[in-house]
């Protein structure tokens, strides 16, 4: 089944209650100059209506039975168009997109107060569209100001998040199927990259065969920065500026995902040596978080809670780095005091969908959210061995043959009826595998 975006539009109209709801596309970025960054649609928008085109504004008005879904879309214009290209304009909005009326961009302002007006209260997030909330604040604005003599107003402005974000984090079996798709492309060009690299050449060259595969398989490109750090530049988890020489000896870490045309994403991260055989240590450390990420994984089914994912991969790492005298003292003690921080300092994942750091709550005030069928996170457990943070001070120091190790290996992972099924299982992550 494909994808229904007017089923979810349903959905959110039922769940407004009265409220009219505006939510904007994304806008055209500049890059420099006359030059744009690609376009990258916003996820709320495109979740509600499967719309590509920057600019335009959606409206869901239930208090409008007849005509609830409204859509603001950048019109026909032949010149317009022979410089950016095709637009659906206002019949495309209704024919394809499913619209019930649609206008042209450029009179939303005047349109605008009319739509809103009869609503219980308007859902608009506030802080995220520069171009879009005077708009709806000045419409908000005046509609109090007559209230006295209309005898009505929208009561309150809220933010359609939580309704939309609760949507979006219990995926529907086609969006797991679609993040699926995105894993398998993500784990062949990791398998691609792995068997390409070789000592001297540039962390670039490797870049490039990540990245000629997600396009080679007709997806968007790289759901984020490819990040391919050699050696020591690992143990920067921001790492991208992906230009030094792979040396012989070091690990070559690779955290790369593709982006479906339709934006659901993979993100996917492995690590091994340049060389093709882990040294002494690499081998340590490296079992010590595939087992910590093995563990963690297992922890995933319907019941189980993100935060136990994550506690389990820090128990079981911290009590391997205690074995091999990176950490010591009493287990508990030292995981309550947050003492391995300076070796393992990010969470083990975090939700996954049509944004790589997807939306939903992880917890509400002390309650954390139970995993559910249909809901898809990562599993990224890591450890970073270099000179830049400082062990506690009651803790040991680091011997230099321990340093410019960096591993993370990440899985995408999506809670099933019974447990967990691992998306991106073809991107290989046994010892032997990562050795040649
Ligand atoms: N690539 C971003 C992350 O792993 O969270
Ligand atoms: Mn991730
Ligand atoms: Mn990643």
């Amino acid at each position: 089944m494909p994808i229904s975006h007017a089923a979810r539009r349903q959905l959110f109209l039922d769940a407004l209650e009265g409220q009219a709801a505006v939510i904007p596309a994304a806008q055209a970025m500049q890059h420099h100059a006359d030059v744009e960054f690609p376009f990258r649609q916003d996820s709320d928008f495109w979740y509600l209506t499967g719309f590509d085109e920057p600019g335009a504004v959606a409206l869901f008005l239930p208090h409008r039975p007849e005509t609830p879904f409204v859509l603001f879309v950048p019109a026909k214009d032949a010149t317009a168009e022979v410089w950016e290209g095709f637009r659906w304009g206002t019949e495309g909005a209704v024919q394809q997109f499913g619209a019930d009326v649609a206008h042209p961009l450029d009179q939303l302002e005047v349109l605008l107060p009319d739509y809103l007006n009869g609503a219980d209260g308007i859902s608009f997030r506030v802080g995220r569209h520069s171009a879009v909330e005077p708009l709806v604040l000045k419409v908000w604005a005046q509609q109090l100001d007559r209230a006295p003599r209309l005898g009505m107003a929208p009561r309150q402005l809220s933010a359609p998040c939580p309704i939309l974000h609760a949507m979006r984090l219990r995926k529907e079996p086609e969006e797991v199927e679609r993040i699926r798709m995105a894993a398998r492309i993500s784990a062949e060009a990791h398998e691609k990259a792995r068997e390409f690299a070789r000592p001297d050449q540039n962390e670039a060259e490797v870049r490039a065969t990540l990245e000629q595969h997600f396009l080679a398989r007709g997806t968007r490109g790289f759901a984020y920065p490819s990040i391919v750090a050699g050696g020591d530049n690992a143990c920067i988890l921001h790492y991208t500026a992906n230009n030094a020489p792979l040396r012989d000896g070091d690990l070559l870490l690779i955290d790369a995902g593709c982006s479906l045309s339709d934006y659901y994403n993979g993100d996917i991260t492995r690590t091994f040596p340049i060389n093709g055989r882990f040294s002494g240590e690499q081998r340590e450390l490296y079992s010590l978080v595939l087992q910590a990420q093995e563990a963690a994984i297992a922890e995933v089914r319907p019941g189980a809670t993100a935060e136990q994912v994550h506690e389990r991969a820090v128990r079981v790492l911290v009590e391997g780095l205690v074995e091999l005298g990176l950490l010591c003292g009493d287990l508990d003690g030292l995981i309550e005091q947050g003492a391995y921080r300076h070796l393992y300092m990010h969470r083990t994942g975090h939700w996954l969908g049509l944004d790589v750091h997807d939306v939903g709550a992880y917890r509400l005030g002390e309650h954390h959210i139970s995993l559910e069928a249909g809901m898809v996170l990562t599993v990224e457990p890591g450890l970073y061995i270099s000179d830049r943070l400082q062990p506690p001070e009651d803790q040991p120091a680091i011997d230099d043959r321990w340093k410019g190790i960096g591993i993370r290996i990440e899985d995408d992972v999506a809670v099933s009826q019974n447990g967990a099924e691992v998306l991106s299982a073809e991107a290989l992550k046994s010892i032997e595998a990562m050795e040649r």
